[in-house]
């Protein structure tokens, strides 16, 4: 579904990512592993069209998508819940959603049923509909910030720490959701520190060094590879 190959890619001479190649089939949950400065935002902008490449292509169920702008991605299927959540504080939760349905021509009745959905999927922002963004819970953001991408009904969602910030119980429940959400059928990739965590709800995982691949296998091979104990899992 999704292959970077030998992606390059730069802010000025901060070289951040180098000859990163991946691919993810459909229905995977893949993790991107890393410690801070490795680059795994700059991967993830890079698939979203937010970060120019200066090598390599990104492709998209079979074609190229490195042409296209960030728009046009999301309109292919792929949306991006970036790091600290960027939801819209003034709006409320209800409006929060809506935004993320304004990226595609959906009708009335394909919209009220993406609420339901996402509404099932999250009860608390069923309840809290009416509420100011800004009024949430650092966990609610997350599951507004989740379900606002799901509004454009993604074929991949991408995900970058969706756990930072938050108390352990509230990010083990958004990461139920994210299992949830993965079982439904949708393509992940997400981005984590808590390689705890991305590793019980990933199937397979790559470990990212100074802008390079310098591990990937299953999740639960890597939960055990000495190198990504003594690293990541502090063991
Ligand atoms: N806007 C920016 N300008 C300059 N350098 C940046 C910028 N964003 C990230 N970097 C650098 O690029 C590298 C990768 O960063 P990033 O992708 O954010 O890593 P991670 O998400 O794994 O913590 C780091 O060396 C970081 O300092
Ligand atoms: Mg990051």
């Amino acid at each position: 579904m999704l292959k970077c190959d030998d992606l390059s890619a730069a802010y000025g001479d901060i070289v951040a990512l180098r000859g990163i190649t991946i691919s993810v089939a459909p229905g995977e949950a893949v993790a991107l592993i890393g410690a801070n400065g490795a680059g795994k935002t700059t991967l993830l902008r890079a698939i979203s069209g937010l970060m120019p490449l200066r090598k390599g292509s990104v492709q998209f169920n079979g074609g190229a998508i490195d042409r296209l702008s960030p728009e046009k991605r999301v309109r292919t299927g792929i949306a991006h819940v970036p790091e600290g959540r960027r939801i819209f504080p003034g709006l409320t939760v209800r409006e929060n959603l809506e935004v993320g349905a304004a990226a595609r021509r959906a009708s009335r009745t394909e919209i009220n049923a993406d609420f339901e959905h996402v509404f099932a999927l999250f009860p608390r922002l069923k309840e809290r509909q009416k509420q100011l963004g800004w009024s949430l819970s650092g966990g609610e953001q997350q599951m507004l910030a989740i379900g606002r991408a799901l509004m454009s009904r993604p074929r991949l969602l991408l995900l970058d720490e969706p756990s930072l910030g938050l108390a352990p119980r509230l990010a083990e429940e958004v990461y139920a959701s994210i299992a949830n959400i993965n079982e439904g059928g949708l393509t992940v990739v997400l981005v984590e520190q808590n390689t705890v965590l991305a590793l019980q709800v990933a199937q397979r995982a790559y470990v990212l060094e100074n802008g390079q691949i310098i591990l990937s296998d299953r999740a639960d091979r890597l939960r055990d590879h000495p190198r990504v104990r003594d690293a990541y899992l502090g063991k």
